[in-house]
């Protein structure tokens, strides 16, 4: 029997899940770390803890007696690990909600113009990515700066401990502003305008590629053979599409992880239309359009540890049950970390309004899970006109509650799928379609992917989520100067 791992380097934790080839989950494992924010805006990770968590998981799955053929590694997007010539850290990565670069994001606007960034990258500046973070140390850091000898994105460094291969892929990569992704090579003006060389970036590769094999003393370490290959993978974001079966035109995905993301697959022809983020996606010679909100799974986290953190999410749920739609006027705005799509304001701040006298617990869950149901539906407007087949996954889409209450927003049936491990499951789709077991991705997970349940519209909901939508966006554009002008208080 032939084994593959997919590990999910996430942003409270690494998970590793082990897949047979019909993509049965044999076992899983998770190590959790923490998020750093040394200040407001400020978003870190420890590289170390997402090497201690990839290596420990992959050990615990070896000693179960798994006999691993091949790992891909799905990975937060847009951060920044950096490396000097002897490959020490050389600081904290600056990962994917961090705002801190709003005035390298303002340099590059300055510099290079949004119309030109788009017309390279697919995308304008955004503060939150790779590109903007790099100019920030730049500006901020220089002693580190001249230091650099490798720049790599969290997945992969991990792969970089794990094979020593210096790689990355075209979906993760395509999240730093730093590729031409209209001909898939480094853009050589912006790695000038930053003083840097090709030679500083990872070799890129496609999703499904083999990019080395574990080094002798990792599989050593992890109880698994030198024959273990790891494949290029994905960003989670187009890892999850996979492990959900989105690889056309016409699929949407809905992931309710730490961010909220509406993700669709479209063609090289479609790009200039877009009027949300684009970037590639792990399949060759297809890109994605994606809407993001930030405070996703972290605000239903945030209120939890915040102000409940002696109730377990169940009870919560079950308190926001009990609430009606638009709880009772209270509305939230999940801008924990500035919002991506659509204001693209690293500003914007979380918010409550409508707090009364009576408000209670499931008051604020149930405002939460709208909230970012509004968000989504943001995104989901940006979408081009079209039909489309919704499929919901991520940790939140595990309750009924907040799926009816996206369904209802966003007025279309949500279809979940047997397998709940969606950015761990695409990358060890990615390993299979790699050792031959499948001919390509899509029959891959055509093979493998099977409706669980689908999720309507509540009629009497819909209504009500139209108001509150309105309603959600006027709040926004009201707060929106304040949200500038209290930033740095
Ligand atoms: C995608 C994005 C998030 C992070 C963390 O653009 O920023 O999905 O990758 O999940």
């Amino acid at each position: 029997m032939k084994y593959y791992l997919g590990i999910d380097i996430g942003t409270s934790g690494t998970k590793a899940v082990c897949f047979d080839t019909q993509g049965k989950v044999m076992t899983s494992k998770s190590v959790a770390y923490d998020l750093l924010t040394p200040k407001p805006g400020y978003a870190e990770e420890n590289p170390l803890d997402w090497i201690y968590a990839t290596k420990e998981t992959i050990r615990e799955i070896a000693l179960e007696g798994y006999e691993i053929s091949g790992i891909g590694l799905s990975g937060q997007m847009h951060g920044l690990v950096l490396l000097d010539a002897e490959d020490n850290l050389l600081r904290n990565s600056i990962i994917w909600c961090d705002n801190r670069a709003i005035a390298e994001a303002e340099e590059l606007i300055h510099h290079f113009g949004n119309e030109r960034m788009k017309a390279i990258t697919g995308n304008e500046v955004v503060a939150s990515f790779t590109l903007s973070k790099l100019l920030w140390v730049k500006n901020h850091e220089p002693d580190i700066y001249q230091k650099i000898a490798k720049i790599m994105l969290p997945k992969d460094y991990v792969r970089y401990c794990l094979t020593k291969a210096f790689t990355t892929e075209y979906s993760d990569a395509s999240g730093m502003q730093l590729l031409n992704i209209y001909d898939k090579k480094y853009a050589k003006e912006i790695l000038e305008y930053l003083e840097l060389t090709e030679a500083n970036f990872p070799k890129l590769m496609e999703s499904y590629e083999i990019s080395g094999y574990l080094t002798e003393d990792v599989a050593k370490e992890l109880s698994l053979s030198t024959h273990c290959f790891v494949v290029g993978g994905a960003g989670d974001q187009a890892a999850a599409a996979i492990g959900n079966g989105i690889t056309e035109r016409g699929d949407v995905s809905v992931v309710l992880g730490s961010s909220g993301v509406v993700f669709s697959p479209i063609l090289k022809s479609d790009l200039k239309e877009n009027k949300v983020q684009v970037f590639m996606h792990a399949v060759p010679n297809t890109y994605h359009i994606m809407g993001v909100t930030n405070g996703c799974g972290l605000s239903y986290k945030w209120l939890k540890e915040s102000l409940f953190a002696d109730k377990d999410f169940n009870e919560l749920n079950q308190k926001a049950e009990e609430i009606p739609p638009l709880s009772s006027g209270l509305i939230y705005l999940p801008y924990l970390n500035g919002e991506r799509t659509p204001h693209m304001d690293p500003y914007a701040s979380g918010t409550f309004i409508g707090i009364r006298q009576n408000t209670t617990e499931g008051h604020f869950v149930r405002a939460v899970l709208e909230g970012v149901a509004y968000s989504l539906k943001d995104c989901f407007e940006l979408l081009p006109n079209g039909e489309y087949k919704i499929r919901i996954s991520g940790g939140g889409a595990k309750g009924e509650l907040w799926r009816t209450i996206i369904a209802s927003c966003l007025n279309e049936k949500v279809e979940r799928i047997t397998q709940a491990e969606g950015g761990a499951l695409g990358v060890a789709i990615l390993a299979m379609v790699a050792d031959k077991v499948y001919p390509s991705v899509s029959d891959a997970t055509k093979h493998i992917i099977k409706t669980l349940d689908v999720t309507s519209p509540k009629d009497s909901w819909v209504q009500e989520y139209k108001k509150g939508h309105v309603l959600y966006q006027e709040a926004y554009q009201s707060l929106k100067k304040y949200y500038e002008k209290a930033f740095n208080i």
